[in-house]
């Protein structure tokens, strides 16, 4: 047999891109490809890359020299593909190749489907530079349905894309030109999806899109569903306890979706909703289709039909224009809904995005300084409400077994980290456990009836 050739994927970025480097190896499998934890040994190696923030983008091209180096001393025998996928290889292409002339493939987020192709043009090109094939074109075909079935990754937990694409051009934002317009999966398939991820044991599924809330697939009948009826339906799968979605856009969440946060019992109370900054200007310049009074009824809806709810949300800092007075109305939107996560980015101008050319660009020193007070703000709120998790019961999916001996690792409905002493055999159960004590970033919990005597 020939030997297993070596693989390795780096990934950067959301979560969409953690779902395509597995659907990456799912593809690589079958080509004989086995998964390694870094470079030095690899025979191909794929930089699964962002492009949201300058920072993301640049750390492509400095990954790109260490591999450099790696692959100058390989040869025939041990050859080293190099490979840029995700939304750097889209928006930049042959940029890439000019810059990193070494690199065999360049590839957007609609092709990776293609990757058996590539390879074999990339082997038929053999001579160890780079073999320059591009592709970044968006496909009319759909890539899912050429996609073998998908691999569940250990663990209980599992991710299913159900959305991608954006077309809300937010005007700060990348995506919309890296990802494509939105485009929803045919129902059938997310089922489909996510009876097979059940099957092979995962307890969760969080859904995924770029703006997943905006969700309308072909139900095969000539209609479509929202996500709401969607989330209705897959709760029916015996097996499935937790059922999750991430990324969401505020002016989309709809009644269907807020009333299944009422009926949905495996809909877990935590929404990641983005909102970006407080105040109407700045909202009004990011292009988000909302004002801040309209987001907190939003939330009160979403409360009043599920009242144990708890937020997320991502925050840009320093968008062009805002003042002091904008960024005390964002401190106090976060005050006002009490999030108990948070990411949170100083502004980057990004090439191409109506923002990066607009007037009042903000002072960096100045937009760190307000970053500082954000994130301590988020810290503070984030630390009371796992302060004010001790003595309450939540159901914990445990994981798996923790760093100290005896010690399991598990998940709230919060995401909070929750460790506790328990037998292994509890691990890929869901118990109810009493939390007993709180750090910044994860909870203890006691097993009932194991309370220190
Ligand atoms: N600068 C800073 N943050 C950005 N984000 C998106 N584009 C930019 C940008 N140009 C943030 C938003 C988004 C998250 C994924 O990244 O907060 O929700
Ligand atoms: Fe970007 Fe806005 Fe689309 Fe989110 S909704 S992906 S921030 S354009």
């Amino acid at each position: 047999m020939a030997q297993p050739k070596k693989l390795f994927i780096k990934t950067y970025g959301c979560q969409m891109n953690v779902y395509d480097s597995s659907r990456m190896e799912d593809v690589l499998k079958p080509l004989g490809f086995e998964t390694t934890d870094g470079p030095e040994d690899a025979n191909m190696v794929i930089l699964n890359t962002c492009h949201i923030r300058e920072k993301a983008s640049e750390k492509v091209y400095s990954e790109l020299g260490r591999l450099k180096n790696i692959k100058k001393k390989r040869n025939d025998d041990n050859e080293m593909v190099i490979a840029v996928a995700g939304c750097v290889a889209q928006a930049e292409g042959e940029e890439i190749s000019r810059r990193a002339p070494y690199v065999d493939m360049v590839f957007g987020p609609q092709s990776y489907h293609n990757l058996p192709e590539m390879l074999a043009k990339a082997h038929r090109a053999g001579d160890g530079k780079g073999r320059g094939i591009l592709m970044t074109d968006f496909p009319e075909e759909d890539k899912f349905d050429f996609l073998p079935d998908p691999v569940k990754p250990e663990g209980y937990t599992a991710f299913l894309s159900i959305q991608e694409g954006c077309d809300k051009f937010c005007t700060y934002c990348v995506v919309p030109y890296t990802r494509g317009a939105e485009y929803s999966r045919p129902v059938a398939h997310v089922l489909k999806e996510a009876r097979q991820l059940v099957e092979q044991g995962a307890l969760e599924i969080t859904l995924l899109g770029q703006n997943v809330n905006a969700y309308h697939g072909d139900d095969g009948r000539g209609g479509e569903w929202t996500l709401g009826r969607l989330i209705r339906e897959l709760a029916e799968i015996d097996g499935l306890e937790r059922i999750r979605y991430t990324t969401s856009y505020p002016a989309e969440v709809d009644d269907d979706l807020i009333s299944a946060h009422a009926d949905v019992p495996q809909l877990m109370p935590y929404l990641h909703l983005p909102v970006q900054a407080g105040s109407n200007r700045v909202l009004a310049a990011m292009n988000r289709n909302h004002t801040r009074e309209e987001y907190l009824e939003i939330i009160a809806k979403l409360k009043a039909a599920r009242p144990d709810l708890a937020l997320s949300s991502d925050f840009i800092v320093g968008f062009p224009g805002e003042n002091d007075r904008d960024f005390e109305d964002t401190l106090d939107i976060i005050r006002q809904v009490g999030f108990i996560q948070a990411f949170s980015f100083v502004y980057s101008a990004r090439p191409g995005t109506p923002a990066a050319t607009m007037d009042l660009q903000v002072d960096k020193a100045v937009a760190n300084e307000r970053l500082q007070v954000l994130q301590k703000l988020l810290v503070d709120i984030q630390t009371k409400f796992n302060e004010d998790c001790i003595g309450k019961e939540f159901p914990i999916l445990l994981e798996r077994v923790g760093r100290k001996d005896g010690q399991l690792v598990g998940r709230s409905p919060y995401m909070q980290p929750v460790h506790v002493e328990a037998p292994v055999d509890l691990i890929g159960q869901i118990r109810d456990l009493k939390i007993v004590s709180a750090r910044p970033n994860s909870l203890g919990a006691e097993l009932k009836g194991t309370a220190a005597k």
